[in-house]
């Protein structure tokens, strides 16, 4: 296939502040909505969407989450001898995805956009998706925006971002985007501008980038052209921006529901939306919130 996307990178190298003191000793990836970390999620939707390589850039605190998706011979012979044949299954189904998992260091906290280009000599000449993975997306598992991202890619060559919308107090927390009036020759519409967490008086839109992108190589090039920002980290809005000089970027639009998990308040509504849908105890959380809300 002439565009054929295999490879998809996942920052994790980040602290998790604003989760504090729950992330002090446990990376914030592995923070449980319901029964399964949250990085879970976010690799079982990169899995569905038929990447075959994850690359994890990550940090010496995050061990754990290479461990979560490692082989773990103890606990399987453990659930075997117990015959616990549900719970088995389900472990040994992490460890045996569909996907091969490699990580690297990023060795100085230099922002989002050094993470990404910490990635550069493993993905190397292909192009890649990202997925953020405070970013929880509940959908469809045979449609969700990440795959319909992919198929368009491998159809066009065309570099994409996902957008939600934001509140209005909510516009200073993300990348903000202007759309442009034009659509391209697959009638998607085209990303003019984008800017890195805007105050709300100069925002040129409320749709935001919902943490899930796809792009050809040359936005290496862009990162490594981009200067820090005044705190010092180099941002992947701006890498988009210089890249947006030159490049076509379309636009998709959230299916689903989004859950900002890096946020109190979006890690809780994630556990209640996934709780309400869990086979074992979804009816009985049902009740419970119903009797809560008289
Ligand atoms: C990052 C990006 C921002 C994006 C957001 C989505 O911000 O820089 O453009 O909208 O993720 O979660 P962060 O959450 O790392 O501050």
């Amino acid at each position: 296939m002439k565009n054929s996307l295999k490879k998809i990178v996942i920052p994790i190298a980040g602290l998790g502040t604003r989760m504090l003191p729950a992330t002090k000793a446990i990376p914030k990836e592995m923070l449980p909505v319901v029964d399964k970390p949250i990085i879970q999620y976010i690799v079982e939707e990169a899995v569905e969407a038929k990447f075959n390589e994850i690359i994890l850039i990550t940090h010496s605190s995050k061990a754990s989450v290479e461990n979560h998706f490692d082989k773990s011979f103890e606990l399987e012979a453990t659930l075997e001898k117990r015959v616990k044949r549900g719970l088995l299954k389900e472990i040994k189904s992490i460890s045996r995805l569909n996907v091969t998992i490699q990580s690297i260091r990023q060795g100085e906290a230099k922002g989002l956009g050094h993470a990404i280009l910490c990635s550069r000599s493993i993905v190397g000449d292909e192009p890649f998706a990202i997925t953020l993975p405070d970013m929880l997306i509940s959908s469809d598992k045979k449609s969700s925006s990440l795959l319909e991202m992919k198929n368009e890619f491998e159809i066009s060559g065309d570099s994409s971002i996902l957008l939600g919308k934001a509140k209005k107090t909510e516009i200073s927390r993300y990348g903000i985007v202007k759309l442009s009036n034009k659509k391209n020759k697959r009638g998607f519409r085209k990303i003019e501008k984008i800017i890195e967490k805007p105050k709300m008086n100069i925002a040129p839109s409320s749709l935001f980038a919902a943490g899930r992108y796809i792009f050809t190589n040359k936005i290496f090039n862009s990162l490594s052209r981009v200067k820090p920002d005044k705190s010092g980290e180099i941002q992947l809005t701006d890498a988009i921006q210089d890249f947006l000089l030159n490049e076509e970027v379309i636009c998709f639009n959230l299916k689903g529901d989004l859950f900002d998990c890096g946020d109190k308040l979006g890690y809780l509504k994630a556990i209640v939306h996934k709780a309400q849908e869990d086979e074992d105890i979804g009816k009985e959380f049902k009740k419970y919130i119903k009797k809560l809300s008289y």
